[in-house]
């Protein structure tokens, strides 16, 4: 087994005003990476920020935290290289805004970053499925994308599950309504980046949730080790 557990929090239900240190408290609270949420207003019915603010961030927190941009944009293409300047180290785009996802997988490895590929409710996992064994990490939204704080689909689990079982050793990640009460199931079908945005962010007690969710997706991948 090559993948581990890792907690991402979403700062998106953060205080934009205070990102920075958001981000900065995120890490002290145990987070493993962070998850950026970018939306431009077409593909999703909200608009969040861009790379001129990826910058900013990257310069607040130093190198080490792993930027995972969840590219919630129409043209992907147009912001691989201001993202992999600005400090992105992953970009994960939706497999629903190319026609060329081939082209785009080559040229974010190009820019140096890792290639994450998400797909929203709608769309199977049978199409993201050939594209597997040539990105990362594969994204499988739990929300309509666009919103923070909406409720967890667990109609989206028997996709995790499928692609647990064909790919073991993938990073499958999930996003939207992730918290406590959500993630035995997206541990149990096999996921293993857990995004959480308000059930981290707006805790009393960030550092005890990140560890709650790491702990019980350790926990389902040992069950899994075992039962094989
Ligand atoms: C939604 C975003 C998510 C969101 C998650 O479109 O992609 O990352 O911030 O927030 P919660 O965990 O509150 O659903
Ligand atoms: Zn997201």
């Amino acid at each position: 087994m090559s993948y581990s557990a890792k907690i991402g929090p979403s700062i998106l239900s953060s205080d934009l005003a205070c990102l920075g240190s958001e981000c900065v408290r995120m890490m002290e609270c145990g987070a493993d990476y962070l998850h950026l949420d970018v939306m431009d207003g077409h593909f999703v019915p909200n608009i969040t920020f861009g790379h001129p603010m990826v910058e900013c961030l990257r310069n607040c927190v130093g190198p080490d935290p792993f930027f995972d941009m969840h590219m919630m944009v129409s043209r992907p293409e147009q912001w691989v290289k201001p993202m992999a300047a600005a400090g992105a180290n992953q970009y994960t785009f939706h497999l629903e805004t190319t026609t060329n996802a081939g082209n785009l997988i080559k040229e974010i490895r190009e820019s140096g970053m890792k290639v994450g590929l998400a797909i929203k409710p709608g769309t199977t996992v049978e199409e993201l499925a050939p594209w597997a064994g040539q990105i990362d990490m594969a994204l499988v939204m739990t929300v309509e994308p666009g919103f923070g704080g909406q409720k967890f689909m667990e109609d989206m689990m028997p996709k995790v599950s499928w692609l647990r079982s064909q790919f073991p050793s993938l990073d499958i990640e999930v996003d939207g309504g992730v918290g406590p009460s959500t993630i035995h199931k997206c541990a149990e079908a096999g996921a293993n980046m857990i995004v959480s945005g308000s059930a981290v962010v707006s805790s009393d007690d960030p550092r005890s949730v990140i560890t709650m969710l790491r702990t019980a997706v350790s926990e389902a991948m040992q069950k899994r080790s075992l039962d094989r």
